[in-house]
Formats: C-alpha cells, structure tokens, sequence
C-alpha cells in the first residue's frame, strides 16, 4: 500500500482498525484460497455456428460449442446473448421487450442477415458480427467471440475517429478510449484523484460516436469485466468478462434517442421530491443536535438558503446501523421538527454493515433470520467496517431486502426525509488486496444461489432496491429520496449518486466535469461531488469555483472528511460568503427550471446535465469537450478550473448565445475568451430558449433569437407525491420586430401564480398585446395574467 494512502487511512479509521485490517485481509485470502484463475486465459475461438432457427423477434443460431441469439426488442434495439454461461438475473432491466418488431431474414454465402425496419445485424458463421443501416452503412463490427475458462471476451472495431463515453463513474477524461477500465465496484480508500479506476459506480455501458452514426451498448453481466478501449490495440475495444453469458443489447441512434431506449429497459430515474434539488450541507460528522443547530443557525443568519442537512455517521450509537446516539441527539425526532420548520430536510446515513454484537437487535434479528452472508462454510462471513466486525445482509434474497427496507420504519416515523447509502460497494476494510467480501462467500441470488463474483456488482444497487420499496410502502404519499455510492445499471430508478471520496485538487475539479457528465452518459443523471473535495482542506479559491460549478449540477452538497477544516459557507470569510450567497441565491432561481428538467428526465432518461454534443452528436468539434456542460437545454455552463484565472475560453457550438450575466449575445461555432471575476463563472443562454425562474413570482426569462423560434417548458406540482401537475409549454416565433410567444397547456393542477413576468433579453419591447388587448409596458420586462397568447413588437 502507499504509505501516505496508509497514513489517509489510518487518520479515517484508527489505529485499533487499521491493525484490524491485517487480519482482515488475511482471513479474505483464506477464504479466496479455493478460487483458481487459470493464467493465462486458455483464449478459444467458437467454432463456427452452424444453423440458424427463426424466433418470432429474431434468431438463435447454433454451433457445436456456443449458441447465440438474436432478438430484436425493438426496431432500433437488439439483444443479444452468447451461451453457455449464466445467464443473469434482471436486475438491472425492467422490459422484457419495448415494442413488436416485424423482422427479415435472408441468407448470405457466409451467413445470415437479420433486418428490422432501422438496422440489419450480419451473422457471419464464424460468428463475426456487422451492425449496419437498412442501406449497409455499417456502425458496429465485433470479431468472434472467444471463451476461455469460463469467461467470455470479444474484440469491437473501433474506427479511427470514433469516440466512446460512459462506463459509470470514472475519474477519466470525457472520452474514454484509449484507456483499460476494470468493472468491479471499488472504495478507492479514503480519497482518489484524475485517473483512479475502478471507482465506486461502474456502469457497463458504453455511447459510441462516430462519422456514421451513435449507437449505445450495454452488457448485462455483473461479473468483474475489463474494459480495453483502444488501449493494446489502438483500433479495437475488447471486452472481458469473468464469468456469465455474454448478454448485451445495442441501442441505435443519437444519445438522446439511445438514452431513452436504455432507460426505457432498465427503468427512468424517478421524479424527485422538488426539495432534493436544492442545496444540502453536510460533513462528517455533525457530532451533536447543538452541533447540527448552530449550522441551521449559521445558515439563517448568514441568510443562506439551505434545503437538507446531512447525519454522517456519528449520529448512530458506536456506528450500530438503524440505531441513534442517545447522548449526542437525545431527541432526534424533535431535532427534525425542529429543522423542518426552518424548511431543513434531514438525510441519514446508512451503511449496510451491520455490527456484530449480541446486543445489537438489528444484529439479533438479521442472525435468527438468516439474513447475513455467508462463507462456503455455512459461518457468517465477517468484515470490518467502522463499527469493527459486521455482518452483511445478502440483499440478493427478496426476503432481506424486505426485513431490511422495515428497519426505515422508526427513522420514517422521525420523518427523516431521505436516506445516504454508503460502503455499499459493499467495503470492508482490508490491509491488503480488494477491499471487499472474499469471491467466494455465498448469496442466495433469487433462489438460484451463486457467490460474489455474480453478487458484487450489485450489492449497491440492491440495498438501494430493498430502501426504495420499503419507502414506498411506509410512506406512500411521498417520493423517496435516496443518495448512494455505488449501484449497477438500473440504479437510477432508486437512488441519486454523489462521487464519493475526491482529492480537493484543481486537478480533481477539472476531472469532476467528466465524471458527473459520464454518470449522466451512463443513465445516472442526478449526481453531483463533495463540494471542494472530500479529503483535504481547499484553500478558499478552490471552495468557490467548486461551489460555483455544483450550483449546476444534479445534486449541489457540501460534505468534508472527518479532520478537515470547516467548510460551512461562512467559514471562509468575504469575499467567499458573499459569492456563496449569490450562487445559493441564483440556484434557488432556477429550480423552476431544474424541476421541469427533472420531469423530463423522468420521461425520457436525458441527464440534466449533458455534454456539448447532445446539441449535435454529428459536429465532432463536440466530441471532446469537457471543461464545460449543458443543464438542460438552455444554459452552457464554464466552471473556472484553473487557480487564479479570471477569465476563460469557451467554444459556443453553432448557433446563437447569450452571455447570461450581460446579455451580450454571441455567434457559434467560436471560442470566446469570457471575463470569470472570482464572483462569476461564463454561463451561456442559447438564443430562443425560455427559462423559467423563481424570482418573487415567476418570471420567464425569453432569449429571443435574431431569426427564427424557440421554446421552453415549465413542470409544476406539490413539489411531492404523487398528485396532480401542471405542464406549461411555450413557443416564440419571432419576424423581423414582432415576437409571437404561445402558451399550451396539460395537467390538472390549477396554474397556481395569478400573474407571471415576462423578461425579454436581446429585445425591447415598446407594445404588446395579450389575447387580442394591449397592455402599457415600459422596457423589456412586464407582467400578466395567464394568457394564450401574447403578440410583441419592438426591436
Ligand atoms: C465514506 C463516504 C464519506 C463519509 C464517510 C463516513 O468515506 O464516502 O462521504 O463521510 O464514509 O461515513
């Protein structure tokens, strides 16, 4: 181990169980000893496939040593699945089909070819695979697949310009090719920095652009797999995976049409209450409710808006999950009363170790219920976890889940309003080797039963599973919000995800950029980083660029390791808190627009935040961009990244836009050097957007465009539950000095502002007319009463 990774750790976990660790690590290789890795992989070509049988949806085809079949699910999505090899449970999809698909078959010389009405696959009968358009454009070519000891690989061709995103949370560059990723969920210890791998959340999924096309491919195996992009052979991807069928799906067609069909199989991050989206403040630990109080306080006299306060782990008695310390939070519930009337949610963290203590009930319960993981053996499998020695439900077994998911009943009843998942990955402690359970302890997996080799992967996103079904039935009035480190494919549909345990480095800022837009590329939108970094102490320059870029992402929380500094806004002095309050301020004004984002997300899988080229994935001038991101549809955002820069690049991709601090307006394609004073970051309004904003009232912000159209929406409801919305869709068209701007309608909620302003930018207004009358209007800005539509002339 590195010796000051060693010293990191010790800080976090203590002398008594780091020498704890030793052990731990050895009783894991004892347990591992049965397990044999044949080095090096006896690699076999199949044979050749040998006969084809028509499915109704597509093909199986058949060859003395492997069969693969072909089905499409629907006319621009193909599965498919090479055997023998387990096959895997589904966990991560939530379709068995999307839509019936009529299909053709033909033979070829070498093979066969299969063809819905968007994509022909080529079976050749060696089994090499050529994914092409109807009109033979071909977009994706794999080798034959090989086995080897029970593992499958198989080689992709990669063309030349051709770039590749996703994969999770990787601390890699937005473009992820030419580069090795392991897939096995991994703690990196205490702090990680630019470039560790593999990370807490891996995703084994990859966006693939170039000149011909998009295409979105997803494994669906959850054995450890390596992931060589272009790596060994600068041309080629290989895909490996440890053990299981090799089972994947490609999606056809551009990232957001990918996207949707992706998270129309493996489910649609849920709308979230509308309060997760505003600013929590967190560090480890709030040591007392006097503690969490005075930061409550802090907050009000600071006139700071804050929306949650985050419980690490030291509100738990000696770390025993489900339980609170009486001593240091004698009223909890009261506590959180206490919070709420402030308009404060209290979020919980949860780990899923369980301390191994006969006066633990939950320990208790979990032993006489056989809900703990086992070795081979039959003895309860031990990790060492903060409160020492745990136990670890199996959350493959659909009755752990469930008496795990009862255990939120007293925090629900406290009303805690959502739930921090940590270490799930799962971790444990270890001097030595992977920080995890030894392969071979057992999990019932449904019934079937098989080890952690299937299990590890999707530990998180179980323990995610059982939370959120608990939470729907206990609280069914309320959506659930849950926050966690790790998952798998199909995580999204319960838990958002921060990204864990960051260096606070310049360095890791930067990178933070690609590590939110690829959780985003990989079906994880709501994410966001500890702000400034969880290890260290950030100097106060670091603090309020981090700050700045997390006002734009997903999930906006301050959280710090045990140890360090104080980050509460106030702690770094002016100019900081001033710049702080502004950007908390100017979030606050923009949750109109994130909910209604977050609606559409819940529709459609579209992260909130999204690369350049989810403009246009055709302009490779986009392909690479990663120091600056989209929310949305409207707004280009460019963190400052660099120490001591008070100004920065920014390449506007096509189009028109508008510099959202002085209304400046620019033309795309072009990089412009933008003014970044320590109090601002660049952000860019694209021309013909209209963004709703919270400002007093509602104000609709209208970037009108020289030429042309645009639009914007705005999503409504309680801001919880599951009741009725409001849908507001606007449209302007403008001609030369007249702007016509239409409003429709759908939902059932009564539009709940009497009157809304409407602010237009790169226009002034000298007349208006709503619904055929004309109202006074002095400058670029007037307010009205619902209307349907509103004729404007000005210039
Ligand atoms: C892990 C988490 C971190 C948390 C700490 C203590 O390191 O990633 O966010 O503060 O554990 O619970």
């Amino acid at each position: 181990m590195d010796p000051r990774k060693l010293l990191l750790a010790l800080r976090f976990v203590g002398l008594r169980t780091a020498l704890r660790a030793v052990w731990s690590a050895w009783e894991r290789d004892r347990a591992e000893r049965s397990i044999r890795i044949p080095h090096p992989v006896p690699w076999q070509p199949i044979r050749p496939l040998e006969r084809m049988d028509l499915l109704p949806d597509g093909a199986r085809f058949n060859g003395p040593d492997a069969e693969l079949e072909v089905r499409f699910l629907a006319s621009d999505v193909l599965r498919l699945t090479w055997t023998p090899g387990l096959l895997p449970l589904p966990y991560a999809v939530v379709r068995e089909t999307l839509e019936e698909t009529p299909i053709a078959w033909a033979p070829q010389p070498d093979g066969w070819v299969l063809e819905s009405s968007a994509v022909r696959i080529a079976v050749s009968a060696h089994g090499r695979l050529r994914f092409q358009t109807p009109a033979g454009c071909v977009w994706r070519e794999e080798d034959p697949p090989e086995r080897g000891g029970g593992a499958w690989r198989h080689r992709i061709r990669l063309r030349p310009e051709e770039r590749l995103y996703g994969l999770g949370e990787r601390a890699a560059p937005l473009n992820r090719r030419g580069r090795v990723y392991r897939m096995w969920n991994r703690d990196p210890g205490g702090s990680y920095g630019p470039d560790a791998d593999p990370l807490y959340l891996g995703i084994p999924l990859w966006l693939s652009l170039h000149s011909d096309g998009a295409y979105l491919v997803f494994y669906e195996n959850p054995f450890d797999a390596i992931f060589d992009l272009g790596a060994t052979e600068p041309d080629a991807a290989w895909v490996t995976f440890a053990g299981g069928a090799l089972r994947y799906y490609v999606f056809y067609g551009p990232p957001a049409r990918a996207m949707n069909r992706y998270t129309e199989l493996t489910g649609r991050p849920p709308l979230p209450p509308r309060w997760a989206l505003g600013f929590h403040q967190s560090r480890w630990s709030y040591m007392s409710a006097e503690e969490v109080r005075a930061v409550a306080r802090g907050f009000q006299e600071h006139e700071l808006p804050l929306q949650a306060i985050h419980l690490d782990i030291d509100y738990m008695d000696g770390y025993r999950v489900f339980t609170v310390d009486r001593r240091r939070f004698p009223d909890l519930p009261e506590l959180i009363r206490e919070l709420e009337g402030q308009g404060i949610r209290t979020v919980v963290i949860l780990d899923p170790g369980v301390k191994i203590d006969p006066d633990h009930p939950v320990y208790r319960e979990g032993w006489r219920q056989g809900a703990f993981c086992r070795l081979p053996d039959g003895r309860i499998y031990r990790g060492l976890v903060w409160p020492g020695w745990c136990a670890f439900p199996d959350f493959t077994d659909p009755q752990v889940r469930r008496w795990w998911g009862s255990h939120y009943r007293s925090f629900v009843e406290m009303d805690v309003a959502g739930f921090w998942h940590d270490m799930n990955e799962p971790t444990t402690f270890t001097a030595w080797g992977e920080p995890t359970f030894p392969r071979t302890v057992r999990h019932a997996l449904e019934g079937r039963g098989g080890d952690h080799r299937e299990a590890h992967n999707l530990y998180g996103l179980l323990m995610n599973q059982a939370a959120w079904e608990a939470l729907r039935e206990l609280r069914p009035d309320r959506r659930p919000f849950l926050l966690t480190r790790s998952g798998w494919a199909g995580v999204q549909r319960y838990a958002w995800n921060w990204t864990g345990d960051t260096e606070s480095t310049w360095a890791m800022l930067r990178r933070t950029l690609s590590v939110v837009l690829g959780l985003g590329l990989s079906g994880i939108p709501y994410t966001g980083p500890d702000i400034g970094g969880f290890s260290g102490a950030p100097s106060a320059e670091l603090f309020i660029r981090w700050f700045q870029a997390a006002a734009f992402m997903p999930f906006f929380r301050s959280h710090a390791a045990k140890g360090t500094p104080r980050r509460e806004p106030w702690a770094f002095g002016e100019p900081a808190l001033s710049i702080i309050r502004e950007f908390l301020r100017l979030r606050v004004r923009l949750l109109p627009y994130l909910y209604t984002l977050a609606w559409e997300t819940a529709q459609t899988g579209a992260p909130l935040v999204r690369p350049l080229f989810w403009l246009d994935e055709k302009d490779p001038s986009l392909w690479e961009i990663e120091d600056a991101f989209l929310l949305g549809p409207a707004l280009l955002v460019a963190p400052v990244v660099e120490e001591g820069a008070r100004s920065r690049k920014v390449f506007l991709p096509s189009g028109e836009w508008y510099d959202f601090w002085s209304d400046q307006r620019f033309a795309g394609p072009g990089t412009v050097e933008a003014s970044a004073p320590l109090e601002r970051i660049p952000i860019f309004v694209r021309a013909g957007s209209i963004l709703p904003m919270a400002e007093g009232g509602l104000t609709l912000h209208i970037y009108v465009p020289s030429t042309g159209g645009g639009e914007g929406s705005l999503y409504h409801d309680d801001g919880d539950g599951f009741g009725p919305y409001r849908m507001a869709r606007f449209r302007m068209e403008r001609e030369g000095n007249r702007v016509g701007l239409r409003w429709v309608d759908e939902g059932e909620l009564p539009w709940p502002w009497e009157t809304l302003t409407l602010r237009f930018h790169g226009f002034s207004v000298r007349r208006a007319v709503v619904d055929g009358r004309e109202i006074p209007v002095q400058g670029d800005c007037f307010t009205v009463r619902p209307f349907r539509e509103v004729q404007i002339n000005g210039s």
